[in-house]
């Protein structure tokens, strides 16, 4: 089976871990974290890194350190992992659905300000499959309505905007380190930003509201344990080490795809806007009716012939957790039909950094079997 992402640890991981190991720094203190933590804000082109236990906790970080809570709303795009209308409900807020950009998967811009009221405090972007928002309309607009911007960039190692990868940041950006990531740490993810106060906060956040240095067990703010631990951040600094290398295997994915299945009708490949250079975390086409099989059809048969894909994500508005009327749900009226179509056309193909030429080539060979 070729399989839709695999991580590849063929880097320095083995080593740090045993380092770890042998001395016995396995816990959530040790040197890997911080040199984690500034190689990969580093990368990105940012002061401060704050790892965590997970994008999730990234992202609940940053809503609670921006002191984003009860009464308050965050548009959130309607096509995105539920994690990030989640962290706005369990931070006291409510998410507000907007829908996203056909070509690109992310927040359109030109949909963001009818949806913002005197409650709105932030915007949450999502640079969707690694392709990044469109940051300078974003800016904008949380500039004219004093809102915060806070990106959720779990998929976007390495993604650009108008050249440059500080560009993509936002106030925060929320990376994630989940397996399947550009880069991995099994599970993990770190707060990324150049505002020394917005990191402070967070590094109270993520361990109980400890001080360093002040009186144990004496807690200034209500705070969590979203602590990595040394093993995962040795990880993180050997896959941190390669991430130019993995960023240009996507990339070269990407590319190869284009040369395979451009021009495949019934197929629309994943677009790349002149500002952009996309992460193409994973690569996700359209199945379009004229393809002839459904989405799910074109899934399954690919997986009888041995090539994993996924779907893509659900639209939010439609997810069961979200109906009901609890007042702290959000709105699910309206429309949002970019977001439907993509949910129910989006099929992730093998995106994994270890696949070779040959290994895609499969994919598309049984993809192009699939039309009818
Ligand atoms: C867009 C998006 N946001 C947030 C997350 C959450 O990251 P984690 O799984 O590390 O909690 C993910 C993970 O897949 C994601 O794709």
């Amino acid at each position: 089976m070729i399989p839709q992402n695999l991580p590849v640890l063929d880097g320095n991981e083995r080593r740090y871990v045993l380092d770890c190991l042998d001395t016995n720094w396995i816990s959530s203190m040790g040197k890997y974290i911080p040199a984690f933590e500034e190689a990969f804000a580093s990368y990105c082109g940012a002061r401060y890194g704050v790892a965590c236990s997970s994008g999730t906790a990234a992202l609940h970080m940053v809503l609670v350190a921006l002191g984003i809570g009860f009464g308050d709303e965050v548009i959130v795009p309607d096509f995105t992992l539920v994690a990030d209308a989640n962290m706005v409900i369990l931070a006291g807020a409510k998410p507000v659905f907007v829908d996203v950009d056909i070509e690109t998967f992310c927040l359109d811009p030109g949909l963001v300000e009818e949806k913002i009221t005197p409650k709105t405090k932030a915007i949450l972007a999502v640079h969707m499959y690694g392709h990044p928002c469109d940051m300078d309309a974003l800016k904008r607009l949380a500039a004219k309505h004093e809102l915060k911007l806070i990106v959720d960039a779990a998929q976007a190692h390495g993604s650009e905007y108008r050249g440059s990868r500080s560009n993509c940041l936002g106030d925060a950006a929320c990376f994630s380190f989940y397996a399947t990531k550009t880069l991995t740490t099994g599970e993990g993810g770190m707060v990324v930003t150049d505002d020394p106060d917005l990191a402070e906060r967070c590094r109270l956040l993520r361990n109980q509201g400890f001080e360093g240095g002040g009186r144990r067990y004496w807690h200034r703010v209500v705070a969590f344990n979203y602590r990595l631990t040394n093993l995962q951040a040795a990880i993180g600094l050997a896959q941190t080490e390669r991430a130019g290398e993995k960023f240009a295997a996507k990339r070269r994915n990407a590319e190869i795809y284009r040369e395979l299945l451009a021009e495949v009708p019934g197929i629309r490949l994943p677009q790349e806007k002149e500002w952009a250079r996309s992460a193409f975390w994973n690569y996700t086409i359209l199945v379009e009716p004229e393809f002839g099989l459904s989405r799910d059809q074109v899934m399954e048969e690919m997986s009888r012939r041995g090539v994993e894909t996924r779907t893509a994500f659900c639209s939010l508005h439609r997810q069961p957790a979200y109906q009901g009327d609890d007042p702290r749900l959000p709105d699910t009226r309206g429309e949002y039909p970019v977001s439907d179509l993509v949910s129910e056309r989006g099929l992730c193909l093998p995106s994994g950094v270890g696949l070779s030429r040959q290994d895609l080539e499969t994919v598309a060979k049984v993809l192009l079997a699939c039309r009818r």
